[in-house]
């Protein structure tokens, strides 16, 4: 049988949200389903990748053929991803929660008494793709982001690209009227992406976030795909 064109190419991939804790019982986090990063690295594995999965708290299985870390916060998220590092290609699409909590309280916060907070200060989270994406050593040839916008998708997404040091970003509309069906593309199974890289914008249909996976798939087995020795 033919090599798979990603055979001996390792990819690691980020998926699902990320859990920023408040106390031993609270989190914040958001309606990532971990559907789109878990379907992107399930497609690379069938052509043959070495796929390491950094994955926050999600409800669905692990992918077939894909080797997982688990992890609850993006400060756990960053750590696992590093140690997986170097790879030839990096898939960032995690809905990694922007901030957490400035301290995480070592008991259940109280309502009675009227001590509970009234606000909650928050801290930035290291942003990890811009991290990577920067790297001057550890930056896989090929960083592939996401951005989650629900105005100005093509302005935001591009100035993602530029501030994050990414070849692609894959921007997608998760606002409510976004016209995916159902609970909308966080958390749905379909989405409609406008693939942005220093050259253009290319808008993808809507399609199944599976489809979306397998055109992507394709992307990274152009980009990085030799022709075997015979
Ligand atoms: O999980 P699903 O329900 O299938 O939904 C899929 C999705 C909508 C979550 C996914 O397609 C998506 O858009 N993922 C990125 C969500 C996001 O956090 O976007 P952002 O615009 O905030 O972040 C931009 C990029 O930086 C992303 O690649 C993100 O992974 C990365 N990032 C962001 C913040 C941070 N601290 N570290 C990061 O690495």
């Amino acid at each position: 049988t033919a090599p798979k064109p990603l055979a001996g190419k390792r990819i690691v991939v980020t998926s699902g949200p990320t859990h920023e804790p408040i106390d031993p019982v609270r989190y914040i986090a958001n309606r990532s389903s971990g559907k789109q990063g878990h379907a992107i690295a399930a497609a690379l594995a069938r052509l043959g990748a070495d796929v390491r999965l950094v994955s926050g708290p999600v409800a669905i299985p692990d992918p077939a053929g894909v080797s997982v870390t688990h992890v609850e916060t993006a400060r756990q998220m960053k750590a696992a991803v590093e140690g997986l590092l170097p790879a030839d290609a990096a898939i960032f699409a995690a809905a990694v929660a922007d901030w957490r909590a400035a301290t995480e309280a070592d008991e259940k916060m109280k309502k009675e008494g009227g001590k509970g907070p009234s606000s909650l200060p928050l801290t930035e989270n290291p942003d990890i793709l811009a991290g990577i994406g920067r790297h001057e050593s550890l930056r896989p040839g090929l960083v592939i982001g996401f951005a989650a916008e629900t105005e100005r998708l093509v302005e935001n997404g591009r100035a993602k690209l530029r501030r994050k040091g990414a070849d692609y970003i894959v921007a997608n509309d998760v606002s409510p009227d976004s016209g995916i069906g159902g609970t909308g593309v966080m958390g749905g199974d379909r989405n409609r992406i406008t693939l942005l890289s220093p050259d253009g914008a290319e808008e993808w249909p809507e399609m199944s976030k599976d489809q979306v996976a397998e055109r992507l798939a394709g992307l990274v087995a152009e980009r990085l795909g030799r022709p075997f020795p015979a």
